[in-house]
């Protein structure tokens, strides 16, 4: 048979890294490749004794199909967590999505017309590239730096009629993949921008819980409040394999939002929102977020004193990440990231080239370290081979 595919499928691509992760997955190879994060911090009794209480006492509605929202007890659990971060919202405006993910193909779906440009930062997550991808919009990456996008470029890349950019696509907080956070500064300047020239803004906040030291600053949509949707996901903070997220959206576009959910998948599983809600509540959160943060900062504390011993003197520099699960990496002049993979494999230790992660002309010298799901042990090893195939490399 030969079939024909859409314009869009023909647009989608395998994940680099799903490919890459392959590769890596060997037994025996120290992974700093993978986003997964740390299976220690799933709270397995807490999601034992929450799935129980929910099938005794409310089993029927939790095995039944639900609105397409999200269940309410969850809804007003987000908008009461997000008053931290500066974000007065109202339960009405939270869409329980599966999986933050799921809120990028949404987004992309009701935002993205083919030849629509939208803007990313450089360089950006790629599973939002592929979410955004299949709607075949022009991706056009912003100028960034340590503290996120450049607010000047971003201003000259909004562009005016029919040009003008539908949105910007930001992650503020301990970035996917760089590790970087913005400064209270470059917030105002960029959400400035944004207000001034009617840019929407995506923000995407998934590891805004897991700092260090200090919370960030507060969101860019608490400064842009109907000018942003608003991504979060119980991924990094409960589990993945539960595939909860949630969407918040103005009022103005919550509606359509719904409907392309609706069409998606009904409604996010009732079953684990319900035991999500069961678990949250009485302050769980409070109690559990904390030994992650403890965990993820030992383990980049590790990684980073690892770095400055192995990599001194061969050229090499990164940054000092204050939360999240990732560091980013910039190699000495000339070398070229994908190449020294297969060393680096071959000496035992993998890594995400960070080519994988650009919209437009990608950075070949840069890559990305996962510090959360290797041992201290194992991150020492690691980065001792991996300084010996960028030895070899030089
Ligand atoms: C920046 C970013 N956004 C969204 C997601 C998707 O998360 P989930 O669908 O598990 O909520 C991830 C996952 O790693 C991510 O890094």
């Amino acid at each position: 048979m030969n079939w024909t595919l859409a314009q869009r499928a023909e647009k989608m691509n395998p994940s680099v890294i799903r490919e890459i992760l392959k590769v890596t997955e060997k037994p025996g190879i120290i992974s700093f490749a993978g986003g997964l994060p740390s299976p220690l911090t799933f709270p397995i009794d807490a999601m034992r004794e929450a799935a129980e209480r929910v099938l005794r006492d409310d089993g029927k509605a939790a095995l039944q199909y639900a609105a397409s929202e999200g269940y309410a007890p969850l809804r007003e659990w987000v908008a009461q967590d997000l008053l931290k971060q500066g974000m007065k919202v109202s339960p009405d405006q939270v869409l329980i999505t599966t999986g933050s993910q799921q809120g990028l193909d949404l987004v992309a779906k009701i935002l993205i017309d083919a030849g629509s440009r939208i803007l990313v930062e450089t360089p950006t997550y790629l599973g939002a590239l592929q979410a955004f991808t299949p709607m075949e919009p022009i991706a056009v990456g912003v100028n960034s730096d340590e503290h996120g996008v450049d607010a000047a470029d971003l201003r000259a890349k909004v562009g005016t009629g029919a040009d003008k950019a539908r949105f910007v696509y930001l992650l503020p907080n301990f970035q996917n993949p760089t590790g970087r956070t913005m400064t209270e500064e470059r917030r105002a300047a960029v959400a400035q921008v944004a207000i001034v020239s009617g840019l929407p803004i995506i923000e995407d906040n998934p590891y805004g819980d897991l700092w260090f030291d200090a919370p960030p600053a507060p969101s860019l949509s608490a400064r842009h409040p109907e000018g942003s949707v608003y991504l979060g996901s119980f991924s990094k903070i409960l589990a993945p394999g539960l595939r909860l997220g949630y969407v918040v959206a103005p009022k103005a576009l919550y509606p359509k939002l719904l409907q392309a959910k609706q069409a998606a998948d009904l409604h996010t599983p009732s079953f684990n929102q319900r035991v999500v809600a069961e678990v949250l509540k009485d302050g769980f959160i409070e109690r559990h977020v904390p030994t992650i943060r403890a965990l993820y900062k030992q383990q980049c504390e590790a990684m980073l004193a690892a770095l400055d011993r192995e990599m001194a003197g061969l050229g090499l520099s990164w940054n000092r990440p204050v939360g999240g699960m990732f560091l980013w990496v910039q190699l000495p002049q000339g070398m070229k990231a994908i190449p020294l993979l297969d060393k680096a494999v071959a000496k035992g230790v993998a890594f995400v080239p960070g080519s994988a992660f650009y919209a437009q002309e990608a950075s070949e010298s840069t890559l990305r370290l996962s510090f959360v799901t290797a041992t201290v042990d194992q991150i020492n090893t690691g980065m001792a081979a991996l300084a010996a195939a960028i030895r070899e490399s030089l």
